[in-house]
């Protein structure tokens, strides 16, 4: 990838919070700079404490700010820098960021600078974290980096190597041509979805056998829901159906359903005003054919259910679709490509993502995931082990294709 071409005109706000890592981000600062980007340094109080804010203001597009209450030249003038920080950047670099700061993002607090322009901001955000082994490890800080991934922030992860004190172990800054690289991934991506109307449906229905018990199945609508996070990301005004309402992205319209009926009805209602589905919901193909009105009592005998299907959403869609881009996914077990290729021209989808659920690091309630995609044209892609978000990222760089959207920058030059 040509970082130069991804990072040239584009805002970077540089968030640097206090960890000895700190220094690191002047070198990181300096590229961003060198790469053509405007970079507005925010430096926390403690970041101050390791790296002087005149460093980076020497080395940035503008002086850098520590402050909600500066109103002075470093702020632009400006009495609330953080919503013009927040709102005119194209995207938010925090390295490094330390615990702390993570679990503020991840609470909403907003009691500084940066804090303040972390929520004043629709761009995406990139997270470096950087501490030590056994802070990297703790369970709050891994649970603030969940709760982030699933609003769609982006998280470079640390490397193994020495840290502060003489330690070795895990929870050392990313080296910055890797923060380089993930931050033009998402620049060269970010808004290549724009104006796009997109339909995601996620995790498994219940159908109802009497009011306490249901059939449901394993999915637990992660995948779904990091294509809704990832696609609002990227410009989509997204729409997700979803049977896991409780984990909903950032800047998504939540449909909450139960049932593949009511899940049916959600998505097709809403079908013509919609560019793109991607049906990643595990909809059941069977439901009982009478719901008892009352708890079925165990003195009553094992009772006999009788099932019946329920509507194919996806084959209705493919059925009726004009122009819209269908997605589909296919959860097998044997034979993958042969039976992903065969539900790809029944429902007449335009891409078919499969993936063996057996795997154990693939599929069901697991944060990542690894597919085969296949296309209308006969083609099929392997994707490595990706995290949910990243995979959701290659389904949407092939909708951004057939959709004849090329990735965006427009102070790119075409060469
Ligand atoms: N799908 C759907 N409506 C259904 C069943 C499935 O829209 N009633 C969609 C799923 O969301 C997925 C695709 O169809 O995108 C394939 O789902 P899958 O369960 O793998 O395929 P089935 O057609 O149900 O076939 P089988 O269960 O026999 O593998």
């Amino acid at each position: 990838m040509d970082t130069d071409r991804a990072f040239r005109g584009r805002r970077v706000v540089l968030g640097v919070s206090g960890g000895i890592a700190a220094y690191k981000a002047v070198e990181l600062c300096r590229r961003m700079v060198d790469a053509g980007a405007h970079v507005a340094p925010v430096l926390t109080e403690d970041a101050t404490r390791f790296v002087g804010a005149l460093t980076f203001s020497a080395l940035a597009s503008e002086p850098a700010q520590t402050s909600l209450f500066n109103v002075d030249a470093s702020s632009g003038g400006s009495p609330i820098p953080h919503t013009r920080l927040g709102q005119s950047a194209d995207v938010i670099v925090i390295a490094p960021a330390t615990a702390r700061l993570i679990g503020k993002y991840a609470a909403g607090i907003s009691d500084d600078l940066l804090t303040a322009t972390l929520l004043a901001t629709r761009a995406p955000v990139v997270i470096a974290p950087a501490m030590h082994t056994e802070m990297w490890e703790h369970p709050a800080v891994q649970e603030n980096l969940v709760t982030l991934r699933r609003r769609g922030v982006h998280i470079v992860d640390p490397e193994s190597g020495r840290l502060a004190g003489g330690d070795v172990g895990e929870g050392r800054l990313a080296a910055p041509e890797r923060i380089m690289d993930a931050v033009a991934d998402i620049l060269t991506r970010s808004g290549d979805l724009a104006g796009v109307r997109l339909l995601v449906s996620a995790g498994g229905t219940r159908e109802a056998i009497d009011p306490v018990r249901f059939i449901g199945n394993r999915s637990s609508g992660k995948m779904g829901h990091a294509v809704a996070a990832q696609a609002a990301g990227r410009g989509a005004s997204v729409t997700l159906v979803t049977t896991a309402p409780d984990t909903a992205p950032a800047g998504v319209d939540i449909v909450s359903v139960v049932s593949a009926q009511s899940m049916h009805d959600e998505i097709v209602g809403r079908f013509d005003a919609t560019d793109v589905v991607v049906m990643a919901a595990a909809v059941a193909d069977f439901r009982p054919k009478v719901v008892a009105g009352d708890k079925l009592k165990k003195a009553a005998g094992a009772p006999e259910i009788v099932l019946e299907p329920t509507p194919d959403i996806l084959a209705e869609l493919g059925a009726a679709k004009r122009g819209q881009v269908l997605v589909g996914f296919a959860a097998e077990t044997v034979d993958i490509v042969a039976h992903a290729r065969e539900k790809l021209t029944r429902k007449n989808a335009d891409l078919l993502v499969a993936n063996d659920v057996s795997a154990p690091d693939a599929g069901f309630e697991v944060d990542t995931n690894r597919a085969i995609l296949l296309d209308s044209s006969g083609a099929s892609e392997e994707t490595p082990l990706l995290t949910k978000a990243a995979l959701a990222d290659v389904i949407l760089d092939r909708v951004a294709a057939l959709l004849g959207r090329a990735p965006t920058n427009p102070d790119q030059e075409i060469p």
